[in-house]
């Protein structure tokens, strides 16, 4: 692997190393693949990605409406965006941070994801309160409570507008996204937005999951990925030949939105 030289856009701009971007494959109903190097790398090019989404949703709408996953793989990432000054500019003060999925157990339980997110990116950023949207997992009815929330803030937008600006996705080694287990209920839900979801193979704790309906009409999808654990779910997406119930990720195929996915070179097989 080789690193490569990008050509200057401008006589002001120098010669920089930029991240080896290595040949990605296709992936069916992805708008871009980006597969680098290191997982590092594709952490700097879906951060690029969000703020530069980030700043045209505030441009355009006067706000930002970001929902992030939990799980490993995205926290060295919602770290680099508090300290890299290159990621700073997020407009944070304008953003809304809502939460993909849920596992259901306190805020001050290990497994849960706000309690990284807020560690990570809450603690640090300067965004109000009251547009940090919690999934409040073990209190009755936090799927119904949290589509209320969604809706009330979203209601803001015109219409047609009203949906998420950016959804970042995680990918398990079985395929499932967001917390759309294999074989789970929630796979099917057309009409709601935000669900509990057991059964299936979805190990317990129970969750609360943003369904496909919602995910999908998002502006902007990221699904980020890497690892050697992703290079078979990304083998079997990339294959074509299953149902999204045996491998959920399928189901994510943006209305009329962009879908990128972001893999280090172990994820996307090439190593
Ligand atoms: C969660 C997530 C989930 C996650 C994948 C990948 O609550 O766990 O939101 O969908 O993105 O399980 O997790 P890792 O990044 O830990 O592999």
């Amino acid at each position: 692997m080789t690193m490569h030289m990008r050509r200057p856009q401008s006589k002001s701009e120098p010669y920089a190393l930029t991240e080896a971007i290595l040949p990605a494959p296709r992936i069916p109903g992805a708008d871009e693949v980006i597969v680098t190097a290191s997982a590092d790398m594709v952490f700097d090019r879906l951060a690029g990605d969000m703020v530069a989404q980030a700043k045209e949703c505030v441009r355009e709408f006067g706000d930002f409406h970001l929902a992030l996953s939990g799980g490993r793989t995205p926290e060295p990432l919602y770290e680099r965006l508090m300290y890299d000054p290159n990621y700073r500019q997020l407009p944070w003060r304008r953003t809304h941070l809502w939460l993909v999925d849920e596992r259901m157990v306190g805020f001050d339980d290990p497994k849960s994801n706000f309690r990284m997110i807020h560690e990570t990116i809450v603690q640090h950023a300067d965004i109000p309160p009251e547009q940090v949207h919690p999934i409040k997992a073990t209190v009755e009815n936090a799927d119904v409570e949290y589509e209320k929330e969604l809706r009330e803030q979203l209601m803001w937008r015109e219409k047609g507008q009203d949906r998420l600006d950016f959804a970042l996705l995680g990918l398990g080694a079985d395929g499932h996204t967001a917390s759309l287990f294999p074989y789970s209920e929630a796979i099917h839900e057309d009409a709601r937005l935000v669900r509990v979801n057991r059964g299936g193979q979805t190990p317990p704790p129970g969750r609360i999951t943003m369904t496909l309906p919602l995910i999908n009409a998002a502006r902007f999808i990221a699904v980020l990925a890497c690892g050697m654990s992703k290079q078979e779910p990304i083998a079997r997406l990339i294959e074509d030949r299953e149902t999204i119930e045996a491998l959920p990720i399928k189901g994510v195929r943006p209305l009329s939105g962009e879908l990128h996915y972001y893999l280090d070179a172990e994820a996307a097989g090439a190593v």
